[in-house]
């Protein structure tokens, strides 16, 4: 299989527009080498598909389609790459692209988890303004280990383990987790035999999490934040990292000391960066720490072959 970074920030992108924080500022300057990311969005192919699975949609989605020629083969007047779509949570940062693939010609195959449904369905009702445009079919994403696969992309099954994370701010149960408001994806190439585990907001790392991430050969796990009061601290918003589900790297029980048990030809990617995150800033310390660790941080771009 062949996976494509299409978008590496988290929520907000980096440059965030209204962000002034050192990295944001150093980036539009020039003075912070680090380089411009969209919001948080992976595409899977299997090797000899033009078609492919997008897991979430950013609001960057049109922008990540037009620099990634493969996401649009040309074989017809109306014409895309993505055979469905499946969604890791209900956070505007994955499911507000849904809106721009509104023109597509036949109803949007979508996999989500029932607690996402709902919150799509109400709180953010996306997929009922859907019904308006393209429509959107879609499939329920179960929590009991099952494998499934999306039609039109032979050779691939996908798995959700449930995390504990946090549902969007919309949300009813935002504060009152429900299984499934956040999932990890392990995804198995049948004809290589790889499998990857993909978890770009992962607030905890639970046994089946590790497990999940100890029998794949690359883990793309949740690389929003170093530390976990880097908001607080930079007097951006009042909440932490772990507050508002997302595991920091550094510090005790952090990701990197997870990253650290896992089996040494394990490829480490962290993904879904906030714009805060020092480890953008290529020349910092934080960022010599990953490159000690083996730790790769994802750009938009970044492929994998599995
Ligand atoms: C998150 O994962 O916490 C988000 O990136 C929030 C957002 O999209 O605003
Ligand atoms: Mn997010
Ligand atoms: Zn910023």
């Amino acid at each position: 299989m062949r996976i494509t970074v299409l978008g590496s920030a988290a929520g907000g992108g980096f440059p965030q527009w209204n962000c002034n924080c050192r990295n944001c500022a150093g980036v539009r300057s020039g003075q912070v080498n680090a380089r411009p990311r969209t919001q948080s969005s992976i595409f899977v192919q299997p090797d000899d598909g033009l078609e492919g699975v997008l897991f979430n949609a950013s609001p960057d989605i049109l922008e990540q389609i037009r620099s990634h020629p493969t996401l649009q083969p040309g074989r017809a007047l109306r014409d895309t790459a993505i055979a469905g779509v499946i969604l890791m949570d209900g956070q505007i940062d994955h499911c507000t692209g849904l809106f721009m693939l509104r023109e597509r010609g036949t109803t949007l195959p979508l996999w989500c988890t029932d607690p996402v449904e709902e919150d799509l369905t109400h709180g953010n009702p996306v997929l009922r303004v859907l019904e308006h445009y393209c429509g959107v079919q879609r499939h329920r994403i179960a929590l009991d280990g099952a494998w499934f696969e999306v039609p039109g992309v032979a050779d691939l099954q996908f798995r959700a383990l449930p995390l504990s994370s946090k549902a969007a701010p919309y949300s009813p149960h935002r504060e009152q987790p429900v299984p499934g408001d956040n999932i990890g994806i392990s995804i198995h190439d049948r004809r290589s035999g790889a499998t990857a585990f993909y978890a770009p907001g992962l607030g905890e790392i639970t046994p089946p999490v590790f497990d999940a991430m100890s029998g794949a050969d690359a883990v793309m796990v949740d690389g929003t934040f170093w530390s976990d009061d880097e908001m607080p601290r930079m007097g951006i918003g009042r909440k932490t990292a772990r507050e508002i589900g997302h595991l920091p790297q550094s510090g005790p029980g952090g990701m990197l000391e997870w990253l650290a048990k896992l089996p040494t030809a394990t490829r480490r990617l962290l993904i879904h960066i906030n714009n805060t995150n020092p480890i953008l800033d290529e020349d910092s310390a934080e960022r010599a720490a990953l490159t000690r660790a083996g730790v790769q941080v994802c750009e938009d771009n970044t492929s994998l072959h599995l």
